[in-house]
Formats: C-alpha cells, sequence, structure tokens
C-alpha cells in the first residue's frame, strides 16, 4: 500500500523529470512513479544491501526491473548523478541528508524533494546557504505522524528569522502552525510554577541590563 505521504511526494513531480530516490527503502515511490507514467526515469539507491532485496523483490513483483535501476551506495558516492535532474531524500535525518549532499557534484540537480525527521531550522538555514531554494513546504499528516515535505529548486534565496524558524508560510500549513502552537503551550503548562517564575524573573532582569546598557551608550554619543 503506497502511502498518503509517499503519493504527495509523487505529486511533485513531472514528467520531464529525471529522478534518483535516494535512501529507497522498499522501492515504493520509484515503482509507484514508473507504474503512473508521472516521471521521464526513476532510478533508486540505499546505503543497505538488506534493504535492496526487499526493493528488487519489489521491482519484480511489479514487472519493473528492467524499468527500475537499484543502486548500493552511501548517498550519492556510487552514482553518477549527471543521470539525474531531481533528487528525492525522504525520510532521513538532517545530518545525513546535509552530508550526502555536501560530498556530491549536483552541478545537473534543478529539483528537490526532500523530507528531513528533523532540524528543520538547520536543514532551511543550510539549503538557501547551498545554491537552493525553497519553493514550498508542505505539511502532510500521515497514520498520526507530522511530515513536512520540502519542494526545493535551484536559486538564491533569503530567508528571515521568522522563516528560519517558522518555515516558508503556506496557508495549507495553518493547522500545522496550531499544533506547533499548542505543543510549545503544553512544554511550558509542563514547567514547575516556581521553574516558570524564576524563567520570568531572570528574563525581566536581563531585559533591563540590556536597556541600561542601551543607555549608557547613548549617553555616552551625547
Ligand atoms: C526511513 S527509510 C525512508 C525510506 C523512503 N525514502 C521513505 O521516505 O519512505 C530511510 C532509508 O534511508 C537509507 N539510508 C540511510 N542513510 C543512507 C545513506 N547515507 N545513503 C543512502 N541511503 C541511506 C536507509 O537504509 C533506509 O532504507
Amino acid at each position: 500500500m503506497v502511502s498518503n505521504r509517499i503519493k504527495l511526494i509523487a505529486s511533485l513531480l513531472s514528467k520531464s523529470d529525471k529522478v534518483l530516490d535516494v535512501g529507497t527503502d522498499h522501492a515504493l515511490l520509484p515503482i509507484y512513479l514508473i507504474k503512473n507514467d508521472m516521471v521521464e526515469l526513476a532510478d533508486a539507491s540505499d546505503i543497505s544491501s538488506n534493504v535492496l532485496i526487499n526493493a528488487k523483490n519489489n521491482l519484480s513483483k511489479s514487472n519493473l526491473s528492467n524499468k527500475i535501476n537499484l543502486y548500493l551506495s552511501d548517498g550519492l558516492k556510487s552514482i553518477d548523478v549527471s543521470r539525474y535532474n531531481t533528487l528525492v531524500i525522504c525520510g532521513m535525518g538532517y545530518y545525513t541528508i546535509r552530508d550526502i549532499l555536501m560530498d556530491s557534484n549536483l552541478e545537473t540537480i534543478n529539483k528537490m524533494i526532500i523530507q528531513t525527521n528533523n532540524h528543520y531550522s538547520d536543514f532551511r538555514t543550510f539549503i538557501v546557504s547551498f545554491g537552493y531554494k525553497i519553493k514550498e513546504e508542505i505539511w502532510i499528516q500521515d497514520q498520526g505522524i507530522d511530515y513536512l515535505i520540502f519542494n526545493i529548486e535551484k536559486g538564491l534565496q533569503k530567508l528571515s528569522n521568522e522563516e528560519i524558524l517558522c518555515g516558508v508560510y503556506n496557508e495549507k500549513n495553518i493547522k500545522y502552525y496550531e499544533n506547533e502552537i499548542k505543543k510549545y503551550e503544553e512544554v511550558l503548562k509542563s514547567i514547575p510554577n516556581n521553574l516558570s517564575n524564576k524563567i520570568n524573573e531572570i528574563n525581566i532582569i536581563v531585559d533591563i541590563y540590556k536597556s541600561y546598557l542601551s543607555r549608557e551608550k547613548t549617553e555616552e554619543k551625547n
């Protein structure tokens, strides 16, 4: 069964895309893409040879063994990336994704669909410093789990501090932002009263120091 998350990822690809699905696991995405004639090319890779045994079985069950190439590779190290214009890297942690991208020559890669499992802010900061821009961030809840899918293309982008923290605004993600606020409010509620009073007190003191320092500077100038 192809999940709604995989279907969403597939919907962001188009007929002219030559796709490599990095960390494919069961090869569900490339099988779905080729079966539905959604892209020009869909190959797949994984770092684990065990995983690729399952992927190979799935290809043969779908009669697609001669249409989808499977590669055993740590990231893109053993792959001729110049065959592709699009990368999909989904379901991995930020540091793994960052290392895969930094270790590769991505000259031909115009588009990437990325779903990092964690460290969204670090990922946003990294990807815009790397010559790519975030076209869209799409939230999906699949089997009770929240996922953010990043639709990325080559180009320059500057993100505000707010965008680095909260993401590139998407009206369709309002429920996601509301859930995040609720999560933070729950964290605040779980802080014991005496501790939260202390935090407020310290914040007030720090604010007073800051305003005191800035007044000193202004007076010096005068
Ligand atoms: C949670 S699965 C995600 C599978 C699929 N991409 C998805 O989104 O459903 C993560 C997969 O990434 C693979 N992986 C982890 N590190 C990798 C690396 N450095 N290079 C290639 N594949 C990697 C794992 O072996 C695993 O099959």
